[in-house]
Parts: structure tokens; sequence; C-alpha cells
């Protein structure tokens, strides 16, 4: 990496691994920790290696995995499927070897419905534990508390027989919340990030964080009057989400979170905040405005809605960079676990020029596992799903299967991912999508990311530099980073034609194409033409 004085995660390439299918080292047909360890190398350190500087690992807690482990029943340890406490540090050990940070996922909000103290606080209304989660009583007609809607489909509200009384789950009803109006709770969540932390984790991703202040007074969330119910089949969005999250001490709490990883040096956290927000940047500013920057960041999700459209991307990008002020480490997030994936959600040809706009934009850049290959959504059957989501809310395009099918290592069998039966099909496309196909094929979208990651570690301009939009052409979002010595332009075609950019380029030369294999593009007479869908870099 080129010498600069910024501390890495402001810039980091931050790589998220889906535990459950990132590789199986074991045959039981799910990913697990010393799969990873395995395929370190792969990551980072090695010549070959795709050169990401930070993971981010998808729960390994023990659960039930009801939710992909995202609903915990110790914060303390590992669960037996996924490896051991032992494998964490070898883990953790592995990483620093290689240059590599290592984020954990962290699920502040809820736990398990099976976690110990779920299990007391159901147990008697006097229960040791019955206030670290939301009890209330039934309204006079037997009816939930209010209308608060579960994410994952109905309400909010889970009546237990036992006591009468109903318990509040934002997401599944096995995902009871937590009650983060209760210090006993708060020091507890702190505890667990302390316990993690001496491991020798460099960061966590905060799981659903807008969760963790709800409105005291449980009033009802009002009808969503946005909602286009043509194009919009999800029930939950048919309310505003205005009580049931986001509430005002929200900050408070996280703030309160990361100032356990500010005890720590050189940590980081990045959030999951996805409040249904009009204006997404004017949220994203307050946000900024109230966490301490020196050692957390919201993902920006606005990406992940976006039309394929450069004048889209344009003013987005736009807004939200001038938002921001110069401690803030913008997160621009694409793809993850819960949504579909690029080559999916843009086409093939599209996921490289994305994985252009990714690598160059500033802040931390995210990549989901997988999207290096352009590996497009597996198409998982009703019988086969496996996600609670979907089968909460069947037949409408909310599960979550498709893009968390298994890493396509090899063209063989289970596409190299597992000796056993792989807990969902792996898909389709792994013929060609895979990492020792596109390993090999020097034009690959695999060999475009790691020289995009490359060029990204000795430009100080990609790192540390200014961002400022151009206004060129409709169809090609452009922009250029500039630091002391460095200035690039980024000139990325969104369109399937060619197009000619005119005399901003003059005196300017193509270092880097998204058509890695081809020679680059001169500019002749001060004009210069991209080819459908190329993304270039000038100097
Ligand atoms: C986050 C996770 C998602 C999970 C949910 C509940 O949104 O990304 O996978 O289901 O939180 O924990």
């Amino acid at each position: 990496m080129v010498g600069i004085t910024e501390p890495w995660f402001r810039h980091a390439v931050l790589y998220e691994i889906y535990l459950n299918s990132f590789y199986d080292s074991n045959g039981d047909g799910v990913g697990d920790l010393p799969g990873i360890i395995e395929k370190l190398d792969y990551l980072a350190g090695g010549e070959d290696s795709l050169g990401v500087d930070a993971i981010w690992i998808t729960p390994f807690y023990p659960s039930p995995m009801v939710d992909s482990g995202y609903d915990i029943t110790d914060y303390y340890s590992v669960d037996s499927s996924r490896g051991t406490l032992d494998d964490i540090k070898v883990l953790v050990a592995g990483c620093r070897k290689r240059g590599l940070k290592i984020f954990i996922d962290y699920i502040p909000n809820h736990t398990s419905d099976q976690h110990p103290w779920f299990q007391d606080s159901r147990s008697s209304r006097t229960a040791r534990y019955r206030d670290w989660y939301v009890w209330r009583y039934p309204k006079a007609d037997g009816s939930p508390p209010n209308n608060w809607l579960s994410v994952f489909g109905g309400s909010a509200w889970q009546l237990d027989k036992k006591t009468n009384q109903y318990y509040l789950h934002s997401f599944l009803t096995s995902q009871p919340d937590l009650n983060w109006e209760n210090a006993e709770v708060r020091n507890e969540m702190k505890k667990a990030l302390r316990f993690w932390l001496d491991i020798g984790v460099d960061g966590f991703r905060f799981d659903s964080t807008d969760y963790l202040a709800k409105d005291p007074l449980l009033r009802d969330d009002p009808p969503n009057k946005r909602l286009d119910k043509h194009k919009d089949r999800n029930p939950y969005h048919t309310l505003s989400h205005v009580h049931s999250r986001d509430g005002e001490k929200v900050y408070e709490r996280l703030n309160d979170l990361t100032s356990v990883v500010a005890e720590y040096s050189g940590r980081f956290t990045v959030a999951e905040n996805s409040p249904n927000k009009p204006d997404i940047n004017q949220y994203f500013k307050g946000f900024y405005d109230k966490i301490d920057h020196a050692v957390a960041a919201p993902f920006n999700f606005g990406p992940i809605n976006a039309p394929w459209d450069a004048t889209y991307f344009s003013d987005f990008v736009g807004h939200f960079q001038s938002s921001l002020r110069g401690t803030s480490v913008p997160v621009y997030c694409f793809s993850n676990h819960d949504h579909e994936r690029i080559a999916t959600r843009y086409g093939h040809e599209q996921a490289r020029t994305a994985a252009m706009m990714i690598l160059t934009l500033p802040g931390i850049a995210v990549i989901y596992n997988g999207d290096e290959l352009g590996l497009a959504d597996g198409r998982i059957g009703p019988r086969t799903a496996k996600d609670q989501f979907e089968r909460n809310e069947p037949g409408i395009g909310l599960g979550r299967d498709p893009e968390r099918t298994p890493m396509p290592w090899t063209d063989g069998e289970n596409a190299g991912f597992t000796t056993g039966k792989p807990w969902l099909p792996v898909a389709s496309g792994y013929k060609t999508y895979n990492v020792e196909a596109q390993d090999k094929d020097p034009s690959s979208i695999l060999n475009l990311h790691k020289r995009l990651i490359r060029f990204r570690k000795g430009s100080t301009a990609l790192l540390t530099g200014s961002y400022h939009g151009l206004d060129l052409h409709p169809d090609v979002f452009s922009y250029t980073r500039r630091s002391d010595n460095e200035k690039l332009t980024i000139l990325l075609n969104f369109s399937a034609r060619p197009v000619t950019i005119g005399r901003e380029v003059s005196g300017q030369r193509a270092i880097l194409s998204t058509d890695i294999n081809s020679p680059l593009p001169e500019v002749v007479n001060d004009h210069l033409t991209l080819k459908p869908h190329e993304g270039l870099i000038l100097r």
C-alpha cells in the first residue's frame, strides 16, 4: 500500500463472507470457520490474492439457525457446526499474518427464543430476566398492544400463553427483541463486545441498529402514504415505521456501544441502519452528525435500490458526498446477503462497470462474496426455500436464498464448496462463474477486481483523495478523485452504446479499463470513446 497516514479503515476494501456458503471444510454441507481459514490466501497475503483489506464474517455464534445465525443463544461462543472458539483465534492470527483485518457480525437487537435469557424471561412475569425482553399485556379484546409489524411478516407481537402477555419481535417470532430500556441489557451487550475485542477482532458489523430505540409510548405506526402497492408487495412496507424503530435514543445507544470499540485502538464499526426514509442522504447526514466518526460509520444502502442510471448515481453520490464532513467515512453498499446480487440486478457487463465504481468511490468499499466472480442469484424453488422470510411471505420475491447460494470455487461437483450435500443448491452459472475458471481467464471479472484493488492500493487519490462529480454525458457517471500528488478521472459508461467524451479529457491518458484484456483507448483530437458498459480510469 502506498504510504499514507490515514487509519486503515477509512479506505478499506471490506469483503463480506456469508459464512454458511463460503467454504465447507468438513463435508456437512455448511460453510465453517476452518473453511475460511483454508481460503485466506484467496483473500489476501499472496501475489495472486484478491487483495482485500478486511473481512466481515456473518454470525458464527451458537444458534438454532432459524435466521442464518442472526438468532443467537450465546454471545460468547461459536456454534459447533461452524467451528470453535479456537478456530476464531486461529483465524484472527491467520488474518493478522496476511495484514487482513477481521470484522464480526454483532446482533444487539434480538436473541433467539432459545437463548437461556429468553427461556427464563418467558417462564413467569416475575422471572429474573423478564425485563430483558419487551413484554406487554394484550388489549382488552386480546389483540396485540399496537399495530407494529415484523420485518419478516405478520405482527411484531407474539402472545405467550404461559404468562398471557405479548413479547415484541421486530424480526421472526423466534427472535425476541431485547429490552434496551434495561441497563443490565445494555451493559451485557457491551461486555460481549469487549469479549471479542479482547480476542483480537478489528471491528464489527452491527446488525439492525435502528431497532435499538422505539417509541416508549408504543404508539401505532401510521400507514405508509408513499407505498406503491403495484411495485412493492412487501407487507412490512404498508406502515411507516416512525415509532417501531429509529427512536430518539438510537444514537445514544449506538455511541454507548461504540465507546467500547473506542477503548481499543485502531478498531472500527459499520452499522446496519436502514430506515425507510424518503431522503436517505438527509437521513445519513443526521446519522454522521450524531456518531463518533473515529470508530463508526453507517452502511449507505442507497445503491441497492438505485436504478442503473448514470445521472441517478451522479446525483445520489454527489449529494451524499457533499453532506459529509471531513472525518466521516462513506460506506457505499451495493450488495449483501439480504439483497439481489449485482449481476442479477444490473446484468453481467454492468457488474464490471459497477466493480470499477465500487472500488473508485471514496471510503470503505464493500464486496459481497461471489460478486467478485460476477455470480448471479440462484433459482431456489418453493420447496427448497430455506429462508424463513420466504416461508412467511411466499412467492412475492422476498426470500433471500437466491443471493446466498454456495461460493463457487471450481466447476466440479457442488462447485467445490463441499464434499457433502450443500445446504442450498449451487447457482446454475457456477461452471463459468467460479474461482478456478476465472483465475485462469485474464479478462475475467475476478481478475478485473484484482487489478482494481491493486491499483487502488497504490493510488493516494483513490485512498485519500477528494471527490468531485463531473457532468460530461447523461450516460456516463464521471468524477475526479484528487490527492496532493495525483488526479484521476473515472468515466463509467452505463449504456449499451459507445459514448464519446469531448475536450474535458484532453491531456489525460487512460490507465485502466474494465475491459482489462484489450488495448486502452487513446485520446484522439481531444476526444475519447468508451465502449458499451466500459469504465475507464484516466490520469
Ligand atoms: C439484518 C441481517 C439479516 C437478518 C436481520 C435480522 O438485516 O442482515 O440477514 O435477517 O438483520 O437479524
